[in-house]
């Protein structure tokens, strides 16, 4: 399933789809590398949830989740091109924004479109769950 490696992220790595050139595979540190913890696991679980529950003004503005692995360790993701220059959503602003979305990194290119690729953080239960693994130090 796993083709070329794409990009290295705090949680995830993100590879190309080895037969589909139009998806990317985010893969959840942990197990055989270094920074494994459930949090990891979770930013694909989140991410997936907040694209299938995302009001229609939001969810224009992220990239489309495809599937998720029972453990979800694995999350395909329609693939995008990198972006120099993007312009954060009125609407991604005013409701739902988060520090990471600053960073270029974090948006991609898709069919014209300037979408955010990396959007766990919009998940209702982010928060309560980031502070309680702080607190057990996982
Ligand atoms: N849909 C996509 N198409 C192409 N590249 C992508 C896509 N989604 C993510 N990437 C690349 O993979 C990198 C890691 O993905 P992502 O930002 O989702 O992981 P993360 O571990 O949550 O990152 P962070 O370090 O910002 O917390 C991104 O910075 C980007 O370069
Ligand atoms: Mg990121």
């Amino acid at each position: 399933m796993l083709g070329e490696f794409i990009a290295e992220g705090f949680h995830r790595n993100t590879y190309r789809h080895k037969d589909n050139p139009l998806w990317i595979i985010k893969v959840a540190k942990g197990k055989r590398g270094s920074n494994f913890n459930k949090f990891n696991i979770l930013c694909n679980k989140y991410e997936y949830e907040v694209w299938h529950n995302a009001k229609n003004a939001i969810k224009q503005h992220l990239v489309p989740c495809l599937w998720i692995s029972d453990t979800y360790e694995y999350l395909i993701c329609i693939r995008g091109k990198k972006v120099s220059e993007f312009k954060i959503p009125k609407i991604l602003k005013e409701y739902v924004f988060k520090e990471d979305m600053k960073k270029a990194k974090n948006w991609v290119e898709i069919n014209e479109k300037t979408l955010l690729a990396d959007y766990p953080e919009l998940h209702k239960d982010y928060l309560i769950t980031r502070h309680k693994y702080k607190k057990c130090k996982l």
